[in-house]
């Protein structure tokens, strides 16, 4: 088999053969085929597409490219969760706890970031002395007593993807419905969990731009994680503007805290409420949403969710101080500027790409693999769409460490909003859910 004949038939638009695709991960991954001959083929799959079979054979030899974490040892109905990604998009905080208290085992691997902020990871180790390189048996063993634990993939999961990856981002090769399924579920089938909960992503912040693409990326999700015998279920939510009201690592710590604490920006609280129900009927802790809803709320109300946190974070190393008084113990950056409204109005538009964009430039999030990330640095949103402003007032404010750089972001931030005389027409934050 020659790698040049599958770029061929696939630039002519005919689907590849499991062998074929096979062929092309294993090569790939182990240094055979060189990055100039797979960016072809990506970009032939870009704008020939994949097939629902093509799409279930790449995931597979991604999944199987490394180790497939082995559970077994964990008591429970082991549910996973996983967002396409977005700006502020601090869920994982919040729901992983969440649903822990209420008796669901999360065992979550995460990444580090690329772009707008840093990842899960990232932003958890702003927390000082928070360790994710956990060994097999310690992160297997905290699941057990406390429910949850969250840990950096180890260079074994899915190592095609790794590699992949990393070469779509370079070559605008990322935003590909069948790309993106496939390297979002060879992780979770690779992660060992028996069900696994989709935060499909869809608005200006998010790759999928529409609700079509989003529904249709979810639906392949759902189709594979179903024919691997892990049932899984997406919802699609909004990322048209950012969740919540903080964006940049441990300003999304402090913001997920006060969420567990019951105090936390409305629209994050609901759509953890919203995921983490279906996280409950999936590991069978609850017969419907609306019970598991209300055993959520309960969870908040009376602090269990905020303890397991707590404990979460003790476990794996990290300072409990952080917890109890984040606005002390958490990285804080020197100065702030505030976007003041330029006129009275309804704000219409905070295009989250652009606040990400903002947030980037001020240097939360990485612009290569190997840059350095500024856990302190981001922006806060003090106004939401549809709310109404009076001129002076305001909209955001952004925490800096570098001058040059906030001035650049102040631009990018300011292009992000748009102020409107009518108020606007509310987006859902939740579009619909995909089941199998
Ligand atoms: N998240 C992933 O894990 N992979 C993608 O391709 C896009 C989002």
């Amino acid at each position: 088999m020659r790698m040049y004949d599958l770029i061929l038939k696939k630039r002519n638009g005919n689907p590849l053969s499991k062998l074929e695709i096979d062929f092309f991960v294993n090569g790939y991954t182990t240094g055979k085929i060189p990055d100039y001959q797979a960016s072809a083929l990506l970009m032939a799959i870009y704008f020939q597409k994949m097939t629902k079979e093509e799409t279930a054979h790449l995931t597979l030899a991604m999944a199987n490219s490394g180790q497939i974490l082995d559970l077994s040892q964990v008591q429970g109905i082991k549910v996973d969760k996983h967002s396409t990604g977005g700006v502020g998009d601090k869920v994982s905080l919040v729901l992983a706890p969440l649903v822990a208290s209420a008796g669901v085992k999360v065992p979550k691997m995460s990444g580090r970031g690329l772009g707008h902020t840093g990842g899960t990871i990232d932003k958890l180790e702003s927390i000082p002395g928070f360790k994710a390189d956990l060994t097999q048996e310690q992160f297997i063993n905290n699941v057990n007593a406390i429910g949850m634990a969250i840990a950096g993939q180890t260079a074994d999961l899915a190592p095609a993807d790794k590699k992949l990856y990393a070469l779509r981002d370079t070559t605008a090769t990322v935003d590909n419905i069948s790309l993106i399924a496939a390297s979002v579920m060879s992780k979770k089938i690779a992660s060992g969990a028996d069900k696994i909960l989709l935060d499909v992503k869809t608005g200006s912040g998010a790759f999928m731009k529409t609700v079509e693409d989003s529904l249709l990326l979810a639906k392949e999700m759902v189709e594979i994680g179903t024919n691997v015998g892990r049932e899984t279920v997406a919802v699609i939510s909004d990322m048209d503007q950012p969740l919540g009201l903080n964006i940049g690592n441990a300003l999304e710590v402090k913001e997920a805290i006060a969420t567990l604490q019951g105090h936390g920006p409305q629209d994050l609280e609901e759509l953890c409420l919203t995921l983490g129900a279906h996280m409950l009927v999936l590991a069978e802790k609850s017969k419907d949403i609306q019970e598991g809803r209300q055993i959520l709320e309960d969870k908040l109300k009376n602090s269990s969710a905020y303890q397991t946190f707590k404990k979460f974070i003790i476990a794996q190393g990290g300072d409990p101080l952080a917890v109890s008084d984040p606005e002390n113990y958490l990285p804080k950056a020197k100065e702030s500027v505030s976007l003041k409204a330029w006129e009275t109005g309804f704000i219409n538009r905070i295009l989250a790409e652009q606040v990400g964009l903002a947030t980037l430039t001020l240097g939360a999030g990485r612009e290569t693999k190997e840059s350095p990330i500024d856990l302190s640095v981001g922006v806060t949103l003090h106004k939401k769409v549809g709310e109404e402003i009076r001129q002076g007032e305001r909209i955001a404010t952004i925490y800096y460490n570098d001058e040059a750089k906030a001035e650049a972001a102040f631009a990018v931030l300011k292009k992000a909003v748009s102020i409107s005389s009518a108020k606007p027409e509310p987006r859902p934050l939740v579009f619909s859910v995909v089941t199998p």
